[in-house]
């Protein structure tokens, strides 16, 4: 519904704001574009930006993920200002020793994660936990947490953790951050469209990177081909989809049966925390470091399941390298941890072989490589 609403209004304010700009002409007679001449020169100086808008906003989703009835908490992405956020996300220079960027342990072709256990900071110290990939935030519910233990209440928050933290960044505040940026002179005007004038705030900064990652979706995947051309708007049951081969809707099957009451269906996106048992004692306690909680000791985010196959490895730890792995975990490997969540039991489902195969064979039709590979994702930087 409210998906429809932001599309119709988008719609409106595209129609309008091309019967404006197709009568602006400049001097030569051309039809005048997103930025002006001059301002176009500076920006393309140093940035592989097109001229003309980049549309963030108006997504076509399939029938399956516009009907999940997910809400599209934080939906508010304009086109000018997502522009800004993915400068912003692929520049080094909001990192101390402008060494690097969001992008450098979120990377598109890895669904925006990272394809290492820790990754590395700016002054090459590892991260403690594993890069979440990123994809779909938009449509978060508003009281899910972000990050593992769920620390930061919003996107906007994590982005305000991020930049300042003393492993990942490491910038001492955020004046710093403005005064790094003001050297670049396409920021003044990537400001201003995005603002309407070219002041450089740290709330302008977090908002910008938070429309960028929420306009990243993930909708193109085999298994959303698959919803398409079998006519579902929503799965339940053990449904066969058209298009998958029968080891992938046996895997679905079993997914549907063991994995989809936490992991979630459609959008793929993890229900409240949980503990899936893959110690006795927990080195990272998750939640329960950050609540003193001992009954959340050991209990993690539940993430994200789209793109699985290219956001190895896998766990909070990065302790899995391969989802035969995991599947393995959830097959013979789930300890008896006192936290470990009912819809679990210590041992684990005890897969056949075939089934292990299957269940693999299903997660690698979440991979969606237009997420991977569509340009208005990518490295915007010259
Ligand atoms: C040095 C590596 C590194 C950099 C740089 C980095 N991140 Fe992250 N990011 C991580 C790690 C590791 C986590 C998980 C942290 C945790 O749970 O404690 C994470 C978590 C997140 C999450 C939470 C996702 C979720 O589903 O909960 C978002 C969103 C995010 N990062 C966006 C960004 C943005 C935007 C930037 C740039 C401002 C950025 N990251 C820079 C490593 C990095
Ligand atoms: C009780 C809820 C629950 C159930 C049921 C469950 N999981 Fe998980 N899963 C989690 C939690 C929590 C994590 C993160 C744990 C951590 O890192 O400490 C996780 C992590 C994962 C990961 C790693 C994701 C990443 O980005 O690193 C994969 C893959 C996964 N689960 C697949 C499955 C499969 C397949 C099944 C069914 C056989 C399943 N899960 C059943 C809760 C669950």
């Amino acid at each position: 519904m409210q998906i429809r609403n932001i599309f119709l209004y988008s719609f409106l304010f595209l129609g309008l704001s091309f019967l404006v700009s197709s009568c602006v002409k400049d001097e030569g007679g051309t039809i005048s574009q997103t930025y002006t001449i001059e301002d176009y020169e500076v920006v393309s100086a140093k940035l592989n930006l097109p001229n003309n808008t980049i549309e963030y906003l108006e997504v076509d989703l399939p029938p399956h993920m516009e009907n999940s009835g997910f809400s599209i908490a934080g939906g508010n992405i304009q086109n000018h200002g997502a522009t800004l956020g993915r400068v912003l996300f692929y520049e080094t220079r909001l990192s101390k020793n402008n060494a690097v960027s969001c992008s450098s342990c979120h990377a598109q072709a890895n669904g925006f994660a990272d394809p290492v256990a820790f990754s590395k900071g700016f002054d090459d110290q590892d991260t403690k936990r594993n890069s979440l990939a990123l994809g779909n935030v938009r449509f978060y519910y508003h009281d899910r947490g972000f990050m593992w233990d769920e620390r930061a209440e919003s996107v906007e928050d994590q982005t305000r953790q991020t930049v300042t933290d003393h492993i990942e960044m490491g910038m001492d505040n955020w004046s710093e951050v403005v005064a790094s940026l003001r050297d670049e002179a396409y920021y003044e005007i990537l400001f201003k469209k995005a603002f309407g004038d070219a002041e450089i705030t740290e709330a302008r900064l977090q908002t910008a990177l938070s429309m960028f990652v929420r306009s990243i979706i993930s909708k193109g995947s085999k298994f959303d081909a698959a919803m398409v051309s079998s006519n579902l708007s929503f799965l339940s049951g053990s449904p066969r989809l058209s298009g998958f081969t029968d080891s992938e809707n046996d895997g679905l099957a079993l997914y549907m049966n063991n994995c989809n009451s936490c992991h979630g269906n459609i959008l793929f996106l993890g229900q409240s925390a949980a503990n899936n048992g893959l110690d006795m004692n927990y080195a990272d306690k998750g939640i329960g470091a950050l609540t003193n909680n001992s009954y959340q000791n050991g209990v993690f985010k539940v993430p994200f399941m789209r793109n699985i196959a290219m956001t190895a490895p896998y766990m909070h730890d990065g302790r899995f390298e391969t989802l035969e792995e995991v599947v393995e975990h959830y097959s013979t490997g789930i300890k008896a941890h006192d936290n470990l969540d009912f819809k679990l039991s210590a041992g684990g489902f005890n897969f056949t072989e075939t089934e292990k195969e299957n269940l693999v064979d299903f997660l690698f039709t979440l991979s969606d490589f237009e997420m991977a590979t569509e340009e208005k994702y990518s490295n915007p930087f010259k």
